[in-house]
């Protein structure tokens, strides 16, 4: 699947984006992303090959000027409830969202999640897409409510994506955003 907008292309990873995305995942720029984190371009190229089969809801930020890969966005059909069985829909989706840093400020990222939300509702059968994000990422807030999402709420120490000096872990607290497929404009 590759999805058009103004100035970029969502498509699937290939073996050669190795060096873009290492770019952004040597230093993830969020906790959250600290399980991402690439070591060496080797660990890149070898994560492109994980990536390569994924056609349908991880994809690819790229800049339709020149070709190069500034981030990427995923998100995968859930159930969303606490008492589905192996026959609840999935409907629900929760999306990652990065950009490389050097290319945040100019747009980008909601242009990006724009349509891929609109993907999502129109082709892949979402009914409601939420988010988490943590409380002091003011940038990835702004994107939800930019895109219409309702703060749903607060979960305070919520979960942890790193170790504090003295090896406890460090908690987060997070925030959820949701839209449902009634309230997209
Ligand atoms: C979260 C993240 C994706 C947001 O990216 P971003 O570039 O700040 O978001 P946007 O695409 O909404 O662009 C923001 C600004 O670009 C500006 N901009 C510049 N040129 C623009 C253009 N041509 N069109 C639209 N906006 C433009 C706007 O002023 C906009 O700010 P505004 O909404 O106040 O008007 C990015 O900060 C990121 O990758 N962070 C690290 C990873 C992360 O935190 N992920 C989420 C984990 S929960």
């Amino acid at each position: 699947m590759i999805i058009e907008t103004e100035r970029l292309i969502l498509r699937p990873f290939a073996e050669t984006d190795a060096a873009d995305v290492y770019e952004y995942l040597h230093e993830p720029a969020v906790n959250c992303f600290a399980c991402m984190k690439l070591e060496t371009l080797e660990d890149a190229k070898a994560e492109m090959k994980n990536r390569v089969g994924e056609t349908e809801y991880y994809f690819a930020i790229v800049l339709k000027e020149n070709g190069k890969v500034i981030g990427e966005i995923d998100a995968y059909p859930e159930t969303g409830e606490p008492h589905a069985d192996e026959n609840t829909v999935r409907d629900t989706f929760s999306p990652c969202w990065m950009l490389n840093l050097g290319y945040t400020g100019k747009g980008y990222a909601y242009e990006a999640a724009h349509a891929f939300f609109d993907y999502l509702f129109k082709e892949k059968g979402a009914r409601r897409i939420y988010a988490y994000t943590e409380d002091y990422n003011l940038s990835s807030q702004h994107l939800c409510e930019k895109l219409g999402m309702r703060t749903e709420g607060l979960f305070r120490e919520f979960v942890s994506f790193v170790n504090n000096p003295d090896g406890t872990p460090r908690y987060e607290n997070t925030m959820q955003y949701a839209i449902l497929k009634k309230e997209w404009k």
